[in-house]
Formats: structure tokens, C-alpha cells, sequence
């Protein structure tokens, strides 16, 4: 039953001491490093990262993730005079996430549907191409887009995990396959990949998605070599009894009520990674229980382990060393799988080796990433489900407004976080964490088979006396010594993009208006907008070649389609042009996409001959089946406006839905889930979707 309920996921700077700043190695650019073949990621190169701020060597750019690049020559003074070095087409008009990596002047990413791209860093030529032909039927096993947040390069190889489940090597001269794994346990469930791989100590980790599914959790590491599995840690356990497959789940599983749906759960770890090498752990965020509610999951209730959690393992075994629930018995969608910053930072006198998140609960946490003892936790954003962070337990106290057991609640923050996927920055210049947040509230409810309510009528009496945020998204600078907010920029929309910062002072943001900007670290003020006509929400990175800093991300907006975007309308008249940009010091003026004419005009639509419970049960069914990539209204950027369906169109209707005949453009066949008679439901309301709009557009 969970499978088919689709539930879209989830200062003062004086006083910052950073302590951590790394060699004053920015002003200059060491000259490219020359290797043999490309890719010659090691351990070392990691560990060392900032002896070579030309590299984007990792994810986070090291193990610490801190997304905080040395280079200096793109600074405050003059990145008013950033402009365009080149762009390439990424073939995609849907959600762009990937972090490129690069490594020695070639630049190696990801695209939708899991392909990969190499390209030549300083001129955007696409050196090889690779798509791993993702079956697109997956697609309706996805929550949130055909997105991938990008590889990882190691020892002349690139490594992909992709929608469908497998984890892919790849030559980096070439793009070759060299192995290929299946990671998934069972097929047939929902089961995905969109998280970037890590490569520790030899060996990949990599997660998967689909605790929206009631999937279980898992994290796997394979031998980078060749592809052999080493270890599997499952963050929930598979049974109330046992067999249990490692020793953790002895312990997790006490804390589920043996009556609990197993064996899904959730708990899933699709996006955060970080690494200490000082301290040999290894840090992985988990996701949310599946399904939502606990009183469906673990009736009688408990912590429901390892959800919502921050694990620290040890990279050669498996093994668990500490936890850290953010948010026991989850019922809330509130992932802890949101990126994680490794630190030095001093606390009351004491550098402290600290591990910072913004998880969804909307608590800014920092801990002692050696022993997962909680030293703070504060309120980054609006939230009412909880009150504070219990400071001696680490357990949030718990309010009236998070529980909608009886009653529908509108919880704070929403179900897509305080703060999603989209990476922070810690910035060693100011000591701040710079928090792509969001403010937004969601209707909890447990009604029938149903828990959650798009669009419901009754937002104004579940408020009562609160006094609620506007719902927008920020670019918070968090103080994460004294857990308080420093500055913030208010962004009309609240889905957009990762974090940059650099030494030369800069902090780096795109938003989902098309926006690319350049910010003062220390004050917010906004040293360069420039209009790309595309919304962002992948995160900026920043290298050099031949001496010359440049700044790139991916444009293309996406993700889970119920970030609605100014009301019901698509947020841009441009074209979702989905593509890489990299800019530098006097570079080109940026040409804008074409604008989508066809936004403008509504078609009089057929007439609706269907009674109104008719329609009611086809808004149901959209919202089950349709909503998570065509929106709360049928109306997304990405993807054609439903509203605007012509005739020809709607005569099409049912081969569209029941007979896949777009499939291969990544519109599944709805043949095995929805009847004929339902899809004339799900038409009916359309077109009454259709009608509004086109009688608003006649006034
Ligand atoms: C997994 C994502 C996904 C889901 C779920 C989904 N669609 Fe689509 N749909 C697409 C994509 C992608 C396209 C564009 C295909 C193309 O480019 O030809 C599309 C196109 C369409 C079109 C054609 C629009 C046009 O103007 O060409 C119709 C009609 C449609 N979808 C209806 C539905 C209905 C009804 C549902 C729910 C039963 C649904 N879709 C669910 C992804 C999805």
C-alpha cells in the first residue's frame, strides 16, 4: 500500500573564531600539476586539497565538505567583473544537482537520466560523453526528478551511481565502462540512486533513495578497483527478531514496535558524506521513516534507529562508532541526510573538532564529530513542531503542532526542510556557514489513506495564534559559535541553489529566478547579479587553469515538483535551458535562452461532462500519481504545462497515459497502476484546471 503513496520528500563574525584556516595559498595559482592520464585522484590529493585550490578534487572539495575554496584572484573588488568564459549544453530541461568536479584542467559531471560529462575546464569543449541508458520506467519510482548530484574521480576513474541502482567505473581519459555493480537488494522496489559517490580510503560508498517508498536503507562501500562489495551497513532493521545482519540492528531494533512495517522502514542515506582521516570516521545523514507517520510505522512508537540520524562509521568495516538521532520516531520527513561540515572551531575557549548540519527539523546542529556528543542546537528557521534541543539529551522537546495524529497540523518547517540537499558553505575567512534555507510550512494529516494535503482549505484555523514567516527562501549566514544569524538575503522563491565561499571573500549563490550572484562574506551585500534566464539549484564551484580563476554551476531548475513557483505558475518565461556556465574575470555578457511563447496563452479548453465527485477523485489520483513531475497544478518549468493541453493533445490523452508513448521522454506508462476509467478522472480535472485558467486569462 506505502508503494503507491508517493510522498514527496524531504552575527557577529568577530566572534568566530575559525581556527582552521588553511596556508595562505590563494594569492597564487600553482601551475597546473601534469599527470600522466587523467583523473589521479588519491587520498592524499584529498587530504591536502588546499596545496592545490586550481582542483575541485571531491565533492565538498575535501573530506571536510566545507565548500571553501583558497583561491583569492576572483575577489571582492572584482567580481563585478565576472562574465561568462563559456557554457555548454547539458542536453536537459529538467533539475540539474551536480557538483563537477575538477581535476588538472578537466572538469567531469553529470547531467538528468545519470549521464556523465567530461569537459576541458577552460573552454567547456566536452572531451566524452557517457549515458548509462537509465531505464526510463524508473522514473515513476522517483520522488524527486531524474536528477544525479554528480562523480567522483579516483585514480583514473570516474564513478557514477545511477537512477536505476547500479554504480558504474568509468575511464577518465576515455569514459569507458571498466565495472559495473548492481547496489540495489531487490529490484523491485523503490529503490534510486542520485547522490554522488565518495571515494575513502580505496573504497566508494554509496547509498541509495526511496524512503518515500518505504524502502530499506542501506549504505554500501565497494572495492573502487574492481567493484567488489566490502561492507553494508542497513540503517533499519530488516525484522523485529532477527537474523540481524550486523550487530547495530540488535540495538535498532528495540526501538521499533515489533508490530512495525517491516521490512521497509526508510531511513535511506541519498545524499551526505564527510570523512575525518585524523579521526578515521566516516559520517553518513540518513533519511526519513517510511511511511511518514509513526503510529502507521511503529505503532507503539520508540526512536525508531537509525533515522533521522548522523552516523559515524569506520571507513574499513562498517562499523558504527556513534550516533546521533536529529530527530527520533520521525514522522515528519525530516532527513538528517542534509550535507554535513567538518570543522576546528573554538567553543567557550576549546577548539572543538566539530560536525555541522541544517537538517529539515530546522536546527542548526553542531557536534563533537568524535564522540556525537551534541554541543548546540538552534532554530535556523521557523519551527513549531518542536520547542528547543534538549542540551543534556540531544532530544528535541517536542510541541502540540507537530502531532497530527488526530488532527491535520500545518508543520513547520515543511516536509522539503528548513534546508534540503542544496550544500552550505563554511567559510574559514568569517567563521559563518552560509545556509541556502528555506521558510515554509506543510499540512500534515491523516486522513484516510492519505498524509498530506496539497492545497488544503484550511490553512488560516490550523495557524491559530502563531505568528508564521512568509514562505521564502535565504541565503542565511549562520553563526554557528554563537547559533545565531549574522545576515540573510530573501529570495522570492524557495528552491535554490547550493553554497560557494572563498577566500577572496565571496560567497557565491544562484536562485530559481535565474539569478547568479556574488555576496560580501561578512555583510550580505550583493556585489554581482547577473540574469542567466535559468533557474539554479546545483552548487557553485571555483578552480583555476593556466592561472585563471574560474567560478561554474550547473543551470537547469527541477527536483521535487511541489516547490509551486509563484502561485501556479511556471517561475520563468524562459526555457529551462539546462546547462554548464563557467565564468572568470572580464568574461562574455551571458545570452539568455529563448522565451517560452507558449507559457503565455491557454487554449479554450474541451468542456467537462464530469460530474463533480468525478473530478474530485481525479484531483486525488493527479496528486497521487501525476503531481511529484507535473506539479501541484500541472504546472512545472520543466515539463509541458497540463493546463495547456491542446486538443490534439487530449484526443492523445490516454496513449500518452496508458500506453507510454512519451516513455522514452521520461513520461511513464500508467498501465499496472491507474484504471481507464480513473484517467478519465484525472483528464476531467485538468481541464477544469484548464477552464480557470483560460476564463482568468479572457478578464
Ligand atoms: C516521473 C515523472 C512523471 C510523472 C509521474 C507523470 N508525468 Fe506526464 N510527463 C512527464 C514528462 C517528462 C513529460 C514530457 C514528455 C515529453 O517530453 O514528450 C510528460 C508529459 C505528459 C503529457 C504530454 C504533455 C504534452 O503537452 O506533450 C501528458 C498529457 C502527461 N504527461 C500526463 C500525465 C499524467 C496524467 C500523469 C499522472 C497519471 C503524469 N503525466 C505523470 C513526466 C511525468
Amino acid at each position: 500500500m506505502y508503494q503507491k503513496q508517493l510522498v514527496l520528500c524531504a552575527i557577529l563574525f568577530a566572534s568566530a573564531m575559525a581556527c582552521n584556516k588553511g596556508p595562505d595559498v590563494g594569492a597564487k595559482i600553482a601551475a597546473q600539476k601534469s599527470h600522466s592520464d587523467s583523473g589521479h585522484v588519491n587520498t592524499q590529493r584529498i587530504i591536502e586539497a588546499d596545496s592545490e585550490p586550481e582542483n575541485w578534487l571531491a565533492h565538498g572539495r575535501d573530506y571536510a565538505e566545507q565548500r571553501f575554496s583558497p583561491l583569492t584572484q576572483i575577489n571582492q573588488s572584482n567580481v563585478h567583473r565576472l562574465g561568462l568564459a563559456w557554457e555548454t549544453p547539458a542536453k536537459s530541461a529538467r533539475g540539474l544537482e551536480a557538483t563537477p568536479i575538477v581535476v588538472d584542467g578537466v572538469m567531469y559531471t553529470t547531467s538528468t537520466w545519470s549521464k556523465v560529462i567530461a569537459l576541458d575546464a577552460k573552454n567547456g569543449a566536452v572531451l566524452w560523453q557517457y549515458d548509462p541508458g537509465v531505464e526510463r520506467a524508473w522514473a515513476k519510482k522517483l520522488c524527486c526528478d531524474i536528477v544525479n548530484r554528480g562523480v567522483a574521480v579516483w585514480q583514473g576513474k570516474v564513478y557514477v551511481g545511477t537512477l536505476d541502482g547500479y554504480l558504474i567505473a568509468l575511464d577518465a581519459q576515455s569514459g569507458s565502462v571498466l565495472w559495473r555493480v548492481d547496489t540495489l537488494i531487490d529490484r523491485q522496489q523503490a529503490y534510486s540512486i542520485t547522490g554522488a559517490p565518495r571515494i575513502i580510503k580505496g573504497k566508494v560508498i554509496i547509498g541509495n533513495g526511496g524512503a518515500e517508498y518505504a524502502v530499506r536503507g542501506y549504505i554500501n562501500a565497494y572495492d573502487a578497483d574492481n567493484g567488489e562489495l566490502v561492507w553494508r551497513f542497513f540503517t533499519v532493521p530488516g525484522s523485529a527478531t532477527g537474523p540481524f545482519e550486523h550487530p547495530e540492528l540488535a540495538i535498532a531494533a528495540q526501538t521499533w514496535d515489533k508490530n512495525s512495517a517491516f521490512p521497509g522502514l526508510g531511513g535511506t542515506a541519498w545524499d551526505s558524506i564527510a570523512y575525518d582521516p585524523a579521526l578515521d570516521l566516516l559520517y553518513v545523514g540518513t533519511g526519513n521513516g517510511g511511511p511518514w507517520p509513526q503510529h502507521i510505522r511503529s505503532p507503539k512508537g520508540g526512536d525508531n534507529l537509525y533515522l533521522a540520524s548522523i552516523l559515524a562509521l569506520r571507513p574499513d568495516t562498517g562499523e558504527l562508532i556513534w550516533h546521533y538521532q536529529t530527530t527520533p520516531g520521525d514522522s515528519w520527513d525530516y532527513t538528517a541526510t542534509q550535507h554535513m561540515i567538518l570543522a576546528d572551531i573554538k567553543i567557550a575557549g576549546n577548539v572543538r573538532k566539530v560536525l555541522m548540519q541544517a537538517p529539515k527539523n530546522g536546527f542548526f546542529y553542531v557536534i563533537d564529530r568524535s564522540t556525537g556528543e551534541l554541543i548546540s542546537a538552534e532554530k535556523y528557521v521557523f519551527a513549531n513542531w518542536a520547542e528547543s534541543v534538549d542540551k543534556t539529551t540531544g532530544r528535541p522537546i517536542l510541541t502540540e503542532f507537530g502531532d497530527y495524529r488526530h488532527q491535520e497540523k500545518y508543520v513547520f518547517p515543511s516536509a522539503a526542510g528548513g534546508h534540503n540537499w542544496h550544500p552550505m558553505s563554511y567559510s574559514q575567512n568569517t567563521g559563518l556557514v552560509y545556509v541556502p534555507a528555506r521558510e515554509a510550512g506543510w499540512v500534515h494529516n491523516d486522513a484516510g489513506d492519505r498524509w498530506f494535503e496539497w492545497g488544503t482549505n484550511n490553512i488560516e484555523s490550523l495557524i491559530g495564534d502563531q505568528v508564521i514567516p512568509k514562505t521564502a527562501g535565504y541565503l542565511k549566514a549562520w553563526d554557528p559559535v554563537e547559533q545565531k544569524l549574522a545576515w540573510q538575503i530573501e529570495l522570492p522563491n524557495t528552491w535554490n541553489s547550493g553554497v560557494l565561499s572563498t577566500a577572496g571573500g565571496v560567497v557565491i549563490h544562484g536562485s530559481a529566478d535565474g539569478h547568479f550572484y556574488a555576496v560580501n562574506d561578512h555583510t550580505g551585500g550583493v556585489l554581482l547579479d547577473i540574469f542567466v534566464g535559468t533557474g539554479m539549484i546545483a552548487p557553485p564551484i571555483t578552480y583555476a587553469v593556466d592561472g585563471e580563476q574560474f567560478i561554474a554551476i550547473m543551470a537547469g531548475w527541477g527536483g521535487p515538483a511541489f516547490n509551486t513557483l509563484k502561485g501556479n505558475e511556471a517561475l520563468l518565461d524562459y526555457s529551462n535551458a539546462g546547462r554548464i556556465m563557467s565564468f572568470k574575470l572580464d568574461g562574455q555578457t551571458v545570452a539568455l535562452p529563448t522565451p517560452v511563447p507558449a507559457r503565455g496563452q491557454f487554449f479554450k479548453p474541451p468542456t467537462v461532462v464530469a460530474s463533480a465527485e468525478v473530478v474530485e477523485q481525479g484531483r486525488k489520483d493527479y496528486v497521487m500519481h501525476c503531481g511529484s513531475c507535473h506539479g501541484m497544478y500541472g504546472s512545472v518549468p520543466m515539463l509541458p504545462d497540463l493546463r495547456r493541453l491542446s486538443h490534439a493533445k487530449h484526443a492523445i490523452f490516454k496513449n500518452i497515459v496508458l500506453e507510454g508513448i512519451l516513455e522514452e521522454n521520461g513520461m511513464p506508462n500508467f498501465s499496472s497502476d491507474i484504471s481507464s476509467a480513473n484517467v478519465d478522472g484525472i483528464q476531467a480535472y485538468l481541464v477544469t484546471l484548464s477552464q480557470k485558467a483560460f476564463m482568468a486569462q479572457q478578464k
